[in-house]
């Protein structure tokens, strides 16, 4: 006798799961590259898979420039428009306070826009809150006041040594 044995239910589920997770994800690729009106619409992963000196692109508000014919002629030089590849480079280009030509030349490298939503989240780095260095342990009042307070306390001992003396 031939025993069958089903698939768990859950297992099953997860499977199907998967493949229309899989799907959802294929099919927004696929719309992220599309055109947007007459400008092509470009997943981040995309843009940043061209990052080499023969095939550089960059995106800078918004649009998305490949500059490879500009690498050479660039006045700032190449390695800074490697070093802007692979994220959001408008910062850098702003920066740099680049003149009214130079952003007029932009539009002969523009192939198309960046999909927003797949842009990295900017992450900000925020500094641990730090005590400040006390090597003595001493709390900050008490050093303060010890500078006045060692004077006065001699001063004291003085007057009761003489205090004292004179009783005697
Ligand atoms: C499509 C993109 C870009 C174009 C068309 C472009 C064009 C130019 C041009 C024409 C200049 C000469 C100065 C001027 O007219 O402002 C220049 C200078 C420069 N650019 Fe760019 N640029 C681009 C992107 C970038 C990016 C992303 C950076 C990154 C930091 C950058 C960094 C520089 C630097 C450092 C200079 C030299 C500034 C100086 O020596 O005064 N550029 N660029």
């Amino acid at each position: 006798m031939e025993v069958i044995v089903a698939p768990k239910p859950h297992a099953q589920l997860t499977f199907e799961a998967l493949a229309i997770s899989k799907t959802a994800e294929e099919e927004r690729r696929k719309r992220s590259s599309f055109f947007l009106g007459d400008q092509k619409l470009y997943h981040f992963d995309d843009v940043s898979k061209h990052s080499a000196t023969k095939d550089c692109w960059l995106i800078i508000h918004g649009k998305v420039y490949d500059v490879t014919p500009f690498m050479d002629d660039h006045p700032g030089g190449d390695e800074v428009l490697l070093a802007a590849t692979k994220k959001d480079a408008t910062n850098d280009f702003e920066d740099v306070g680049h003149s009214n030509p130079a952003r007029d030349l932009m539009d002969k490298y523009c192939i198309g826009k960046i999909d927003a939503s797949t842009l990295p989240v900017n992450r900000v780095f925020i500094q641990p809150e730090q005590t400040p260095y006390n090597p003595d342990k001493t709390s900050g009042f008490t050093s303060k006041i010890l500078p006045f307070l060692v004077p006065v306390m001699i001063l004291g001992l003085a007057f009761a040594a003489r205090y004292y003396t004179r009783a005697e």
